[in-house]
């Protein structure tokens, strides 16, 4: 992975174990050179323009596990389903830099689309992976008109992935819609989300919306399993669930 750009006088140092902290108030400080400066975990504008950092932070730092777990679940249910992987599209939400796009083309994926909010995530994946996505687009799904959608869709994604990007400020429940509207009868949609989002006591609207799809018949669970996503900054760890399914027929 790209942790051999960081630049070399680069510091990075993590709250004190003892001191525990939401997701979405997890933070960290670096020090380019210029001083030490904090980043919260989901200042992704910010992580994305040091090169090198975000792969330093999550995947070697706090171990993360998402990209390989799902992208291994997703493409064992292909070739369960003899599905060559290079011949499906990909669309793949909340893209980052592009880790989710390498593992997949690792894998024999040949076509991935990217759609992140955030320019600075369009602009690292360049940097860090060029030509891993066959087109990224910055945008808000929540915002987009269904032209616009079908435009990106052009006539339905094969598969869709959305790694370690549902709730917690991310995605929101809408926003997987709009995604997974995109995507063509009987395509896969592999994801990751944290195993209490689908729990009973869920306040962020994805168990709702994974079981009324499940129940309706939209969506059929082909596998799934509950992993170590990564570290906390407690160096606890923090477990998450991977879900491969199919997609059965269009929104009523
Ligand atoms: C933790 S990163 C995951 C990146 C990549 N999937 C990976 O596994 O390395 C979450 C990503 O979701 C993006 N994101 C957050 N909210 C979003 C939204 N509403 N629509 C699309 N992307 C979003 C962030 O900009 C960020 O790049």
């Amino acid at each position: 992975m790209a942790v051999d750009r960081l630049p070399p006088n680069l510091r990075l140092a993590l709250p004190d174990a003892a001191q525990s902290y939401e997701q979405d108030a997890e933070w960290c400080v670096v020090d380019d050179g210029s001083g030490w400066r904090e980043l919260r975990f989901h200042d992704y504008h910010e992580i994305y323009t040091v090169p090198g950092l975000y792969e330093k932070l999550f995947y070697e730092v706090l171990q993360c596990q998402s990209p390989p777990v799902v992208t291994d679940l997703l493409v064992e249910q292909m070739a369960t389903e003899r599905l060559d992987p290079a011949g499906v599209r990909v669309l793949d939400v909340g893209a980052g830099n592009g880790i989710v796009a390498e593992e997949l083309r690792t894998r024999g994926v040949t076509k991935v689309v990217g759609v992140d909010i955030i320019p600075e995530a369009a602009m690292a994946a360049e940097r860090d992976r060029p030509g891993v996505y066959d087109d990224y687009r910055v945008v808000d799904l929540t915002t987009l008109d269904v032209d616009a959608a079908a435009e990106i869709a052009g006539g339905g994604f094969d598969a869709l992935t959305v790694v370690a990007a549902l709730g917690f400020g991310d995605i929101p429940p809408e926003a997987f819609r709009v995604a997974f509207d995109m995507v063509r009868v009987d395509g896969f949609v592999a994801f990751t989300i944290r195993d209490n989002f689908l729990s009973e006591t869920d306040t962020s609207g994805f168990a709702g919306l994974i079981r009324s799809m499940m129940e309706s018949g939209e969506l059929e669970e082909l596998g799934a399993v509950t992993y170590q996503h990564r570290l906390a900054t407690t160096r606890q760890p923090v477990h998450y669930r991977a879900i491969v399914a199919r997609k059965r027929r269009p929104r009523d």
